[in-house]
């Protein structure tokens, strides 16, 4: 590996307590060893219960410091039960569950106001990409969800093409290299996460572009075979 990246883990709606403990304690060994810095995005029930020294974060949060809003969870209770970063505007978030860009960016303001690390997904569908509108998409998504946001110092960014999550499509390297230059025209030296069907023989050669700081992987973080490969730059 050539450089440090960071790896983070999206757990999505998987795991009891027990297979989560279990997770970590296989993969500590492995995680002791990587260059990677690990992060894992774990259901919330998780936060307050696992013992592992991997940084764990929450997949969503609501904007509202406290309120009416049956089902929610704020930034100070996941603060409180040990998160200290959070997944915002997921491509799941935005398309399943509506998620708007006006929403998201109070919730990146809240995060920050909360000391929560917030990482903003971003990315566009295949019909904007095949329409030739990734670039316009991209900066709309950005720009929108970090309006009245100065200081980025705290923030990173995933780029998850939403064709390429969940649906086994790697975006082609120099498609996302060229499409994480372009957000780093935006967002300067902030970290750059690729997310979207990564596996242990195409993460390496992910990292190996120069605008790709890290990765988001969901599906392959589940199984610590897959997961440990990714971390410690093994491609099978
Ligand atoms: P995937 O998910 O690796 O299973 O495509 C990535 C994500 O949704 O963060």
């Amino acid at each position: 590996m050539v450089k440090s990246p960071l790896i983070v883990g999206n757990w999505k709606m998987h795991k009891t307590s027990r297979e989560a403990q279990n997770f970590c304690e296989t993969i500590a060994p492995q995680i002791a060893q990587s260059q990677a810095t690990v992060y894992l995005a774990v259901p919330f029930t998780l936060l307050p219960t696992l013992e592992t020294s991997i940084i764990l974060g929450a997949q969503n949060m609501h904007d509202e410091p406290k309120g009416a809003f049956t089902g929610e969870i704020s930034a100070h209770m996941l603060k409180d039960a040990g998160a200290q970063f959070v997944l915002l505007g997921h491509s799941e978030r935005r398309h399943v569950f509506g998620e708007t860009d006006r929403f998201i960016n109070r919730k990146v303001k809240r995060a920050l106001a909360e000391g929560i690390e917030p990482i903003l997904c971003i990315g566009e569908t295949l019909e904007q990409r095949e329409s030739g509108h990734t670039h316009e998409v991209l900066k709309d998504q950005l720009l929108s969800s970090l309006e009245g946001i100065d200081d980025y110092s705290k923030i990173l960014i995933a780029y998850e093409p939403v064709w390429a999550i969940g649906t086994g499509k790697v975006a082609h390297v120099d498609d996302a290299q060229s499409a994480h230059a372009f957000i780093r025209g935006l967002v300067g030296d902030r970290p750059i996460l690729y997310g979207g069907s990564v596996k242990p023989d195409n993460a390496q050669n992910l990292l190996q572009q120069p605008d790709i700081d890290g990765l988001l992987v969901g599906g392959a973080s589940l199984e610590v075979e897959s997961f440990s490969q990714i971390i410690n730059g093994k491609n099978p």
